[in-house]
């Protein structure tokens, strides 16, 4: 074997290494007595890689067995940890986002007194709503707002949000949401709601299947 150890690159004695691997041609010289019906075998030595292998699992068994059933390593700890975390972090965001923006987590209240209601019919005319709705609210580009139908919703949430998010697409009642406050959009809304059951001077045709009481 070694005699012939000088004319093998480097690669080559590397891999000599790691396979052990018997020279061709000198099969006799680990051939085993065990014959079975012409069938012999060789009593090759276990390549060095493979025993490496062999080796490191049994080196992460020994890791593995200490982490999960001596220590308190597991997955689901691990998922429960993570989820737990999580939580924290969202709670710590959602003080911080409440501080930053206090208007995104009290709901939108309605007014029903006269010094907010008049606010809010300023509003009504300053904020333009009067080119669609008339002055009175009796309608126009926009649906008449003092019949006791309703497109979008009677309530005074759902009004408060027609207000904020818009009409349905195309239909021309616009978001106002990034225009006018928190605040103006609620004395909108609840100056709306004090409108039904006015009497314009020139009501438009009711439009809506939303029966207002
Ligand atoms: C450019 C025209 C236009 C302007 C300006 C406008 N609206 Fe409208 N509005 C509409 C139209 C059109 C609709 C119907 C939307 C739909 O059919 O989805 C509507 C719907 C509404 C509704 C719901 C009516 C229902 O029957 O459910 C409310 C409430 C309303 N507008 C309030 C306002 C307020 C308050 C303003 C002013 C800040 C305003 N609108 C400005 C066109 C307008």
């Amino acid at each position: 074997m070694s005699e012939n150890n000088q004319n093998l690159s480097a690669w080559q004695r590397f891999l000599k290494k790691i396979t052990k691997a018997n020279e061709l041609g000198k099969e006799e010289e680990i051939m085993t007595d065990h014959n079975y019906d012409g069938i012999r075998e060789l009593d090759n030595v276990l390549p060095p890689w493979w025993v490496a292998g062999f080796y490191i699992t049994i080196a992460i068994s020994v890791f593995y067995y200490i982490m999960v059933f001596m220590g308190n390593y597991n997955q689901e700890k691990e998922y429960q940890d993570e989820v737990a975390q999580a939580k924290i972090e969202h709670e710590a965001w959602l003080k911080q986002d409440m501080k930053n923006h206090p208007e995104k987590y009290t709901e939108a209240k309605a007014y029903t007194d006269k010094a907010h209601l008049d606010k809010g019919k300023e509003l009504f005319m300053a904020k333009g709503c009067i080119a669609c709705h008339g002055i009175d609210g009796g309608g126009g580009i926009g649906p008449n707002l003092t019949d006791n139908v309703s497109i979008l919703g009677c309530d005074f949430k759902s009004t408060f949000n027609t207000i904020s998010k818009g009409g349905r697409p195309g239909k021309g009642m616009v978001a106002w949401e990034s225009s006018i406050s928190k605040e103006d959009r609620q004395l909108l809304a609840s100056y709306v709601l004090s409108l039904r059951g006015t009497t314009p001077a020139n009501p438009k045709a009711a439009e809506g299947d939303k029966k207002c009481d």
